[in-house]
């Protein structure tokens, strides 16, 4: 895997324009196999989770293409439901394609999803609602076979509001005979945005961004051209990144709502953040008071996807902040890595102590998953000397060229090749 060499103690001054949210396009290509038309997704970021779902897209034989910019998918011959265990591995979000292979073929065989190692991340909500709209599913170790031709509407209720149990359980409805409702959904901006391209398509979903979506199933889908949400962990994670190191930075093409319950811990603090409809501008020049008490928890509370990132700013602040990590049950990943460059963390089951130092030192880490890698960059930004991060391959997943982007702010960041990665865009220049 590759490497960043970072010479901490730059501020970071610029301007950068977001893509749109991975987790978002993710969900988005799965709702693609939904029609025969062609579906298109604007200003997309060149990822390797979404290359890798536009893999399994292509291997199901649809057709999906990436220009650098936009992803084009037409799914008319996609006709093979059994999706590869080697492919479906690569990425938690392949198991979000269950939902819409079912809608549109009525069966599927699937392999338990991989993704970040960050706790036991189960499927039985996705299962359990796809038995009460009446799919027969036969569980055999890590495979799971659906036959889905006895589907029809229902009245689920989650024990949890998972996301990707809501998207799944929205695009499996959406051609379903009869209504469904979703009690207990997630609200996050991600699931309104699958509800918005749905819509487009020609379904028939309200209350997304509440607790309770209805879907009243319609016959069939069509094409949309569509553009998804901006990031807002990558808007997050950089907001963060100029809190660690200093500097005003501007991110356009972004929705700061999203990202409420990060402003709201930096109430009163020494740092200014100014915002519009799509833009941020946010100035910092020196030490943070400690943070108050943060709990991760699902939307609009803060997000757990930006909680490695904060951990590493909490250890920079005056004073102790307490973290609780109440949606992961192994989050803490980067806690040993911020250790070894100065950070001062005692982690108590769910919650992180953390009292700050003056700055972090600069020392070779790793990155032991997408959003642990990112802590590590802010921390190393920040540092006094030299960091080495390795296995940052993890960074691709969810950040479009990181080390560009904080190059163009001024971060002194290089990144060492262990052997060149395709971008998606060759992939599927092909
Ligand atoms: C999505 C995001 C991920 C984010 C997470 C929470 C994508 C591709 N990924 O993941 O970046 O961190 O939301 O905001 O959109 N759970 C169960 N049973 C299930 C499903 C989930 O117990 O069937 C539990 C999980 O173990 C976890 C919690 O619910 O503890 C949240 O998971 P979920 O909301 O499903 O996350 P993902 O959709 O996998």
């Amino acid at each position: 895997m590759d490497k960043y060499i970072i010479h901490g103690g730059n501020k970071l001054k610029g301007t950068v324009a977001l893509k749109a949210a991975k987790n978002s396009v993710l969900a988005l290509i799965a709702a693609s196999v939904l029609t025969e038309e062609d579906v298109v997704l604007k200003n997309c970021p060149d990822l390797v989770d979404i290359a890798n779902k536009l893999k399994i897209i292509n291997s199901m034989g649809a057709k999906a293409l990436y220009n650098g910019k936009d992803i084009f998918i037409n799914a008319k011959n996609a006709s093979n439901t059994d999706i590869s265990n080697t492919l479906a591995k690569t990425l938690r979000s392949s198991f979000v394609l269950l939902g819409p292979v079912l809608a549109r073929f009525k069966r599927a065989k699937v392999y338990l999803p991989g993704g970040c190692d960050i706790g036991a991340r189960p499927v039985d909500i996705h299962l359990d609602a796809l038995r009460k709209l009446g799919v027969r599913i036969t569980e055999n170790k890590n495979r799971i076979i659906c036959d889905a031709s006895a589907m029809k509407g229902g009245d689920i209720v989650f024990k949890y509001p998972s996301v990707g149990a809501t998207q799944n359980i929205m695009m499996a409805a959406v051609c379903a005979d009869g209504k469904t409702t979703i009690s207990n959904a997630a609200k996050e901006p991600e699931v309104n945005d699958l509800q918005n391209l749905l819509n487009m398509m020609g379904a028939k979903i309200e209350g997304a961004g509440t607790s309770l979506i209805s879907i009243e199933g319609v016959r069939k889908l069509h094409g949309a051209i569509y553009k998804p949400i901006p990031d807002r962990i990558a808007a997050g994670t950089l907001v963060i990144a100029v809190l660690a190191c200093g500097g005003e930075v501007t991110v356009t093409n972004c929705c700061p709502y999203h990202i409420f319950s990060l402003f709201e811990l930096l109430k009163n603090n020494y740092c200014s953040v100014d915002y519009g409809d799509d833009i941020i501008t946010i100035k910092s020049d020196g030490r943070l008071a400690a943070l108050p008490d943060i709990f991760t928890d699902p939307y609009p509370y803060f997000p757990t996807d930006l909680q490695p990132q904060i951990t590493a700013l909490s250890a920079l602040c005056y004073g102790t902040t307490r973290i609780t990590e109440k949606v992961f049950e192994k989050r803490f990943n980067h806690v040993k890595e911020l250790e070894k460059m100065g950070a001062q963390i005692y982690v108590n089951d769910k919650t992180a102590i953390i009292r700050g130092i003056d700055e972090y030192k600069g020392a070779e880490v790793t990155a032991r998953d997408l959003r642990c890698g990112a802590a590590l960059v802010i921390a190393a930004l920040n540092a006094k000397g030299i960091s080495i991060v390795n296995d940052v391959d993890y960074i691709d997943r969810g950040y479009e060229n990181f080390e560009e982007t904080l190059k163009g702010l001024g971060a002194d960041i290089t990144r060492v090749r262990e052997c060149r990665r395709k971008s998606l865009k060759k992939i599927f220049d092909k």
